[in-house]
């Protein structure tokens, strides 16, 4: 069932155009990452859902209720949509614990146990009720932020960049929380991101933004295995993307006959992520399809740069593990595990 629709919204700031014809389908209880490079309009796509702003045409639904049609809309207050903003926006004037109580009615005999769950649920140390905001780091008063948002139990929950101001380690964690803390809860919750890695991970559907316009939403693996053009794909990580001819679920292309999706015929340019791809030394001819011109040592994950044989192409980079690595000047065959995804037309 779907929770929220977003129906060819459109909204301009002056000469800009921040959304361009934007549609979005939310199912109920599900997780939707919104990714963008900056300035592509993912916080003012979240701003219009929440009511701060007024898309200039078309609509925003929220189970069944209109919640904007053009400029005529219900106002934020009312639409019971928690929001945590990129810069978290606390009252700077109360505690930590009113922060988090505040909404709660005034006196409920249960205020103070439901302000310490919340912020347990967001781990924040018990010591830190009585301090300002200004007496916090950027992480905690995002955490601070999450949990004054999910003390008024909305229907929906909209996060911009909660996790940014974390570092990796806690970053993760504070994901896999929230997300164990939303689903709990059935909260139906769009994350905007600028970590790719977090989108994938994070949601059932992933939206991409650019210049205003959706450019594919889909769920993790279709976007990431078969993004709709190069940019959407080099967007969401690295990527090897070849020439080819392609005919009846096959490509010809450097590294000879690999299979595609789709039902493409004809000239096309095909795209493999980088881990389909696993480099063994082999020098026997004519198996082998290029020499290994760089290696670079990693950890984890090393990349072996492979300059394919008689194509004038750079030379394409692998990340592989560190065990047996080849040396540069060693020959090698690429075998390819899955199917190749078929980009575009040239
Ligand atoms: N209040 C405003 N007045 C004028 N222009 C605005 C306003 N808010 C946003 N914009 C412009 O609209 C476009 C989209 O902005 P938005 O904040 O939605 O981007 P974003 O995808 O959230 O970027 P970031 O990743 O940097 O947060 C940008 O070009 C921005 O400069
Ligand atoms: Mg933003």
């Amino acid at each position: 069932m779907t929770l929220l629709s977003i129906q060819s919204a459109s909204k301009r700031y002056g000469p800009v155009t921040a959304l361009d014809n934007v549609s979005l389908d939310v199912p109920a209880g599900s997780r939707t990452a919104v990714v963008g490079p900056s300035g592509s309009g993912k916080t003012t796509l979240l701003r219009l859902i929440a009511g701060f702003e007024r898309p200039d045409q078309g609509k925003v639904c929220l189970d069944g209720e209109v919640l904007a049609n053009g400029p005529s809309a219900v106002p934020a207050h009312k639409r019971g949509i928690g929001i945590v903003s990129q810069d978290g926006a606390l009252f700077p004037h109360l505690s930590v614990s009113d922060n988090i109580g505040f909404g709660f009615e005034r006196g409920a005999a249960d205020r103070d146990k439901r302000i310490l769950e919340l912020l347990d649920m967001v781990e924040l140390d018990r010591n830190m009720l009585t301090r300002r905001p200004h007496q916090l780091s950027g992480g905690q008063q995002q955490r601070v932020a999450l949990a004054r948002a999910l003390g008024r139990k909305p229907r929906l929950m909209l996060l911009d960049e909660p996790f940014s101001a974390l570092d990796t380690g806690l970053r993760e964690n504070m994901r896999k929380a929230v997300a164990r803390v939303l689903q709990a809860a059935g909260i139906t919750t769009i994350l905007v991101t600028h970590d790719q890695g977090e989108a994938l991970s994070f949601a059932d559907q992933v939206a991409v933004l650019r210049d205003g316009k959706l450019v594919q939403a889909g769920s993790p693996q279709k976007l990431y295995l078969q993004p709709r053009d190069r940019e959407t794909a080099l967007f969401l990580g690295d990527a090897v993307m070849l020439p080819a001819i392609v005919r009846n679920g096959f490509a010809d292309c450097a590294l000879g006959k690999v299979a595609v999706d789709g039902d493409h015929q004809g000239k096309a340019e095909i795209m493999l992520r980088p881990e389909q791809i696993r480099v063994v030394p082999d020098d026997s001819q004519p198996a082998y399809h290029g020499r290994v011109v760089e290696v670079e040592f990693g950890g984890a994950t090393c990349t072996v740069a492979v300059s394919l044989e008689g194509v004038a192409l750079p030379p394409i980079l692998i990340k592989t593990s560190s065990v047996a690595l080849p040396e540069t000047g060693d020959r090698v065959r690429l075998d390819i595990a899955g199917k190749a995804h078929v980009l575009s037309v040239r």
